[in-house]
């Protein structure tokens, strides 16, 4: 077995139903922050993480992501007789930028199952997961900061952070303690997908990233399904767990929940803040609304 992290999963089939109307037609993945679809950040995120290979799983309706890293014949030679040689390099680029594979999720059947799809592709080799859904902020990229933990300390690592209250039920939630070596560090023993409030084993829940052994494929096919009756990561994991040391990170950085409206505003107002275009006017802006 390799030891490196070379394919990252990238499950995209949802419906995206907390993001209607406007995901009624258009994937949830292709809604812009900004300019750029959300699955583009993932993407983007994992290539600068040393990731070769993407697999994504996608569904029926999310066709617009294949053609979105792909050429664009007709854009790219309209862009080249008009001199657009910067706009040019934009779409070259995004159809140039990874080595992205598709496999269909035909059954909406959860989490679980999504990544067991992408088995035949990844192999016998650990693996990563990003939820397109979550984009994230941070200086040495999210996945980058996971990976470096699992070559450390050699067991699956998932992303984590803190959530205080009833939120904490719409996560996977981890049970354990903080390695008293580097308390970003969580020394799983056991998780729990979708708790009750009074029933969640601590604050530590799962942000859309992981790092994982491929024994896990093997477990996910005995995974029987759990919350909400889907075929849940979580309980994949669960099971690995009683065979494999699992990790929590408390990764450093910002993630945003861009599959919900609330989420998609601060994303969209903390990354165009960023940007230098029109950063300060959008301070300003903002500044000057009667708030
Ligand atoms: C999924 C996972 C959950 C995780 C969350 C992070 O849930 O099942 O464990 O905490 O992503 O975004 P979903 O948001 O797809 O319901």
């Amino acid at each position: 077995m390799s030891s490196e992290v070379r394919k990252a999963v990238f499950p995209a089939g949802g419906l995206g139903t907390r993001f209607l109307p406007a995901t009624k037609v258009i994937p949830k993945e292709m809604l812009p922050v900004v300019d750029k679809p959300i699955i583009q950040y993932g993407v983007e995120e994992a290539i600068a993480s040393g990731i070769e290979h993407i697999i994504i799983i996608t569904g029926r309706g999310k066709g617009t992501m294949e053609d979105h890293f792909d050429h664009s014949f007709e854009l790219d030679a309209t862009l080249e007789r008009r001199g657009k040689q910067d706009l040019l390099a934009v779409s070259r680029n995004v159809a140039t930028m990874a080595r992205i594979s598709y496999v269909r999720q035909k059954d909406p059947l959860g989490l679980g199952h999504a990544v067991l799809c992408a088995k035949d592709f990844v192999g016998d080799e650990p693996f990563a997961v990003l939820l397109p859904d979550d984009v994230i902020d941070a200086e040495v990229p999210c996945l980058k900061q996971l990976i470096d933990v699992f070559d450390e300390k050699d067991g699956s690592v998932l992303a984590t952070q803190t959530v205080e209250g009833p939120a904490i039920s719409a996560y996977g939630v981890l049970a354990g303690s903080p390695d008293p070596a580097n308390p970003r560090i969580y020394n799983c023993t056991g998780m729990v997908e979708k708790p009750k409030f009074e029933d969640a084993p601590s604050t530590q829940a799962i942000v859309g990233r992981y790092v994982l052994t491929p024994r896990v494929f093997e477990l996910l096919e005995q995974t029987q399904p759990g919350a909400g009756g889907e075929i849940q990561l979580t309980d994949g994991i669960k099971a690995l767990l009683k065979e494999e040391k699992v990790f929590g990170y408390t990764f450093a950085g910002k993630r945003f929940d861009a599959g919900d409206k609330f989420g998609m505003l601060q994303a969209t107002i903390e990354f165009a803040l960023k940007r230098p275009e029109f950063g300060d006017d959008l301070r300003a802006y903002l500044k000057n609304l009667p708030l």
